[in-house]
């Protein structure tokens, strides 16, 4: 899931992230999902790829999972430019019948679930200037298929993704049972937000018991963050508990800064089990008044599981 915010950057002719003219049109024409218009990236935009795939690759050996190791090897990613999402899904459908499928920007929360459930992934297809590799409040390509798509090439990984579009279809479903419009629109905010927060730390900001530092991560976030990915396993500041549920659905996170508190799985099997006892939190009526504070849900997400074809 993302959160976009405005630049007041001017429009380039490429696919630059918050200044592609490109997707503003699409966007203003109100299209959702796209062809990838591979011939506008720019020399500056393959050049962004190629700086980022060089410096992260030495990371990715030093911290990351060995599934997503193995993811991208799997996936053949050309580190000098940017990918074609044809050439992606060639390699990760065989594997997990998972692909990659491009969209304009910001995708509605239920849209989003309801994607993964049917094993697409809504991918962003712009990337980050090459001037500002660091800090990037949106998603770009880099995030979306270096930081995401690796993983979904393992299939126990690629199931949870699918059991969490389950998990918002069983939201979606239980909404229209409850009749008081003013109480489902309560309920309904306060699924999606224990929900956000459930991806949030696990596929986004996910770590995972093993590898030499006793942890190692398996979420997007820090897998596309050079400076977050060692800070997340080496820095005394950053709390590591282990996962519980209880606390994950309740707790309020920031997009804009290092994560101070990060959750650790002991397996993908145990990422399954817990998202299996998401749904049933849910059923329970467990999810419906978490603590408040962020992620706040917006007038789109909130609608989109108000208006969910089921
Ligand atoms: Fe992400």
């Amino acid at each position: 899931m993302s959160l976009l915010s405005v630049d007041t950057a001017p429009p380039t002719a490429d696919l630059t992230t918050t200044r592609a003219p490109f997707l503003e049109q699409a966007q203003g024409r109100g299209e959702l999902f796209i062809e990838q218009p591979f011939h506008l990236y720019s020399e500056d935009n393959h050049e962004s790829w190629r700086r980022l795939y060089e410096r992260m690759l030495p990371r990715w050996k030093q911290y990351a999972n060995d599934k997503f190791l193995e993811g991208i090897d799997c996936l053949a990613l050309d580190p000098e430019r940017v990918p074609r999402l044809e050439d992606v899904n060639r390699f990760l459908e065989p594997l997990s019948a998972f692909k990659a499928k491009a969209v304009t920007g910001y995708v509605p929360a239920y849209l989003f679930f309801d994607c993964l459930r049917q094993r697409e992934f809504p991918t962003t297809i712009t990337i980050r200037d090459k001037s500002s590799l660091d800090y990037l409040p949106e998603p770009d390509i880099f995030h979306d298929i270096a930081g995401h798509v690796p993983m979904h090439t393992h299939r126990r990984f690629s199931d949870v993704l699918v059991r969490f579009g389950e998990v918002a279809k069983a939201a979606a479903r239980r909404a229209t049972t409850i009749e008081d419009q003013e109480l489902r629109v309560k309920i309904v905010e306060s699924n999606i937000k224990a929900m956000a927060r459930f991806f949030w730390f696990t596929v986004e900001f996910g770590l995972m018991k093993g590898g030499e530092h006793g942890v190692c991560v398996y979420g997007s976030g820090l897998l596309s963050s050079f400076g977050e990915i060692q800070h997340s396993v080496e820095s005394p500041l950053v709390q590591r508990y282990p996962f519980q549920l209880e606390w994950v659905i309740n707790q309020y996170f920031e997009i804009d800064q290092y994560q101070p508190l990060l959750f650790v799985v002991d397996s993908f099997a145990h990422l399954f089990e817990q998202v299996d006892r998401l749904e049933d939190w849910l059923h329970d009526g467990k999810l419906d008044q978490v603590s408040p504070g962020e992620p706040l849900i917006n007038e789109s997400d909130l609608q989109s599981f108000l208006d969910a074809r089921l």
